[in-house]
């Protein structure tokens, strides 16, 4: 599982360039499924079980992409100037690296602020990437890089760059790997463009039209010095959620999930989150609406290069989705 993680995280692929983690993961899975397809947008779609008409098909979702930036601008120094892709926190950017997709790194740093108590905004930022003009430098206006963090295990704790939402990527192909056979036809969908709009995951539920639709993400948690007040926390297990400022989790599905990891004794916590929103806000609004929910690895220092989650709360999240999808589902 560490080793699965590791070469997810550490792949290059921000959204809207998600061919080399697309590619990855099409080798983790092709044996796996019955049939697997990328439809217009990008989104790696692996279909398994429900042959009988009467199957339900229920949609899972994690997004393959991450934060990132484009180059904007390369000026006469061989200086880059960048935008960014995704919700990037310019306090994780000063010092930092990136990786463009052609393997380049740079160095982000800043210029001389008038008021240095303040954070330097993005257009005041640059990358370094060791060129001595513009046209020594390899960068062109619209490449794009990520950012270029190894993977470390602090114990059961595992920390990277990604992990928003590589970790829901490795959570859904354990489940495939271990689902022996469904009376649903689950469909487990890797979106693209999650961070910049939840764009992958719009198409890919119209195009599905499922009857239920689950997404895995990761969610912040409250166990930080003077951190968020939210009641969620690393190892207390899956989280499952009721809110977040996209959507409200259809009750039926939370309830099904609540019940799912009560019967199976699976440790689970309930989200209700502040801030930010999933996959499953774009499979519950999709044609004439679709019954809801997600299941969240509850993650520290989201967006910054040092994402960090419990292998035990991943462990448990896939057993909670492997029981959910592999029996007939009734919702109340
Ligand atoms: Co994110
Ligand atoms: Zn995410």
């Amino acid at each position: 599982m560490k080793s699965l993680i590791q070469e997810l995280v550490e792949t290059i692929s921000p959204s809207g360039y998600e061919a080399k983690v697309r590619e990855l993961i099409r080798t983790k899975i092709e044996t796996l499924a019955d049939e697997v397809q990328v439809d217009a947008l990008g989104n790696l779609i692996a279909v398994k079980g429900g042959n009988e008409s009467s199957a339900k098909r229920i949609m899972l979702a994690a997004h393959m992409d991450e934060i990132g930036i484009i180059a904007t601008h390369i000026d006469e120094a061989g200086f880059v100037r960048f935008t960014t892709i995704g919700g990037v926190s310019r306090h994780t950017c000063i010092g930092g690296r990136v990786r463009f997709l052609d393997g380049t790194q740079g160095v982000i740093y800043y210029e001389k602020l008038e008021n240095t108590s303040s954070l330097p905004t993005f257009s005041q930022m640059y990358v370094d990437v060791g060129a001595a003009s513009r046209k020594d430098c390899p960068v062109r206006v619209g490449d794009v890089a990520a950012f270029d963090r190894d993977f470390s295990a602090y114990g059961d704790r595992v920390v990277s760059k990604a992990m928003d939402d590589r970790i829901g990527v490795a959570v859904l192909i354990e489940t495939l790997r271990k689902l022996k056979k469904s009376p649903n036809q689950v469909y487990f969908v890797f979106s693209v463009q999650e961070e910049v709009g939840l764009r992958g995951a719009t198409t890919a539920a119209f195009g599905l039209d499922p009857d239920i639709g689950i997404a895995v993400d990761v969610t912040r948690s409250g166990d930080t010095p003077k951190g968020h007040k939210m009641d969620v926390s690393l190892g207390s297990g899956p989280a499952i959620k009721v809110r977040d400022s996209g959507m409200l989790s259809d009750p039926k599905v939370v309830d099904w999930m609540v019940n799912t990891a009560d019967d199976a004794k699976i440790p689970y916590q309930l989200e209700v989150l502040e801030g930010g929103t999933t996959d499953a806000r774009a499979i519950q609004l999709t044609r004439a609406g679709v019954p809801a929910g997600c299941i969240s690895i509850p993650c520290r220092y989201i967006h910054t290069p040092s994402e960090m989650v419990d292998l035990n709360d991943v462990k448990n999240a896939i057993e909670l989705l492997l029981e959910l999808i592999s029996q007939e589902v009734e919702l109340g």
